[in-house]
């Protein structure tokens, strides 16, 4: 027996290119989530107006309907209800909520951030990797609580930061590594193998794959790792 794809809505703000990323990953039918419905808190967003056209059910839960954060929290709230959602994706939902709206949907709502959590959190991330040095960036993807970026991270990319770097280029590269991030890490927590408890994010069935060194700038020729015994005979 197929086991049932869990039912995800999407909250977005605008360009919708990671809600973009979900929708193509869910046409594979041993995918195991599909997206059920996006809402938005800008009525003429993007990627909005795309998921409209592409057929999916979609609505703007704004600001300008309902005043004040809580308001506008209970309605989105209803909204994801109605759409019958067992998770909910935050791609670009450029609006803090409350703590009330987190806790409902504690363990059953993601997020996906534009850097190495916890550095970084908040706004321009890029300009600020680079301001401060960094030879990699990369992003998240984490369980939603009510500290902004900050509940437990579930999955992470790393992009080198190359010597030409500004901010607009670094970040087509860290995009790009989002779209293939959010995709694992929802088949992640669809499939029961990412899951918040007491705060931490723990798994279960997630293999091990092989381990890669990023080193960043690259040299020609990285170094090979020495073997552990041969290390040990240099210990005193
Ligand atoms: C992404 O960089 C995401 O990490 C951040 O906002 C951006 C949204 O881009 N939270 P898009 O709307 O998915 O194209």
């Amino acid at each position: 027996m197929t086991k049932a794809r869990k039912r995800v809505v999407a909250l977005i703000s605008g360009r919708g290119s990671n809600l973009a990323a979900l929708i193509e990953a869910a046409k594979e039918p041993a995918y195991p989530a599909e997206i059920v419905g996006v809402v938005s808190n800008v009525a003429d967003a993007q990627g909005l107006e795309a998921a409209r056209q592409q057929g999916f059910d979609t609505r703007a839960v704004t600001k300008a309907d309902h005043s004040g954060r809580e308001a506008l929290d209970a309605a989105t709230d209803e909204a994801i209800r109605e759409m019958g959602a067992d998770i909910v994706v935050m791609a670009g939902y450029m609006r803090l909520i409350g703590s009330g709206f987190a806790e409902k949907w504690a363990g059953r709502m993601i997020n996906i951030h534009p850097s190495i959590l916890p550095l970084f959190k908040g706004l321009d991330t890029h300009a600020r990797a680079l301001e401060a040095g960094m030879r990699v960036h990369g992003c998240s993807v984490h369980f939603v609580t009510a500290e902004m970026d900050g509940g437990p991270v579930i999955a992470q990319a790393v992009v080198p930061v190359l010597p030409d770097d500004d901010a607009e280029r670094l970040s087509r590269r860290v995009l790009r590594a989002e779209h293939r991030l959010y995709p694992h890490a929802l088949r992640l927590v669809a499939e029961g193998r990412a899951r918040m408890e007491a705060g931490r994010t723990v798994y279960s069935g997630v293999a091990e794959g092989e381990r890669d060194l990023l080193i960043s700038p690259a040299t020609e020729r990285l170094p090979e790792a020495a073997d552990l015994e041969s290390l040990a005979r240099f210990t005193p």
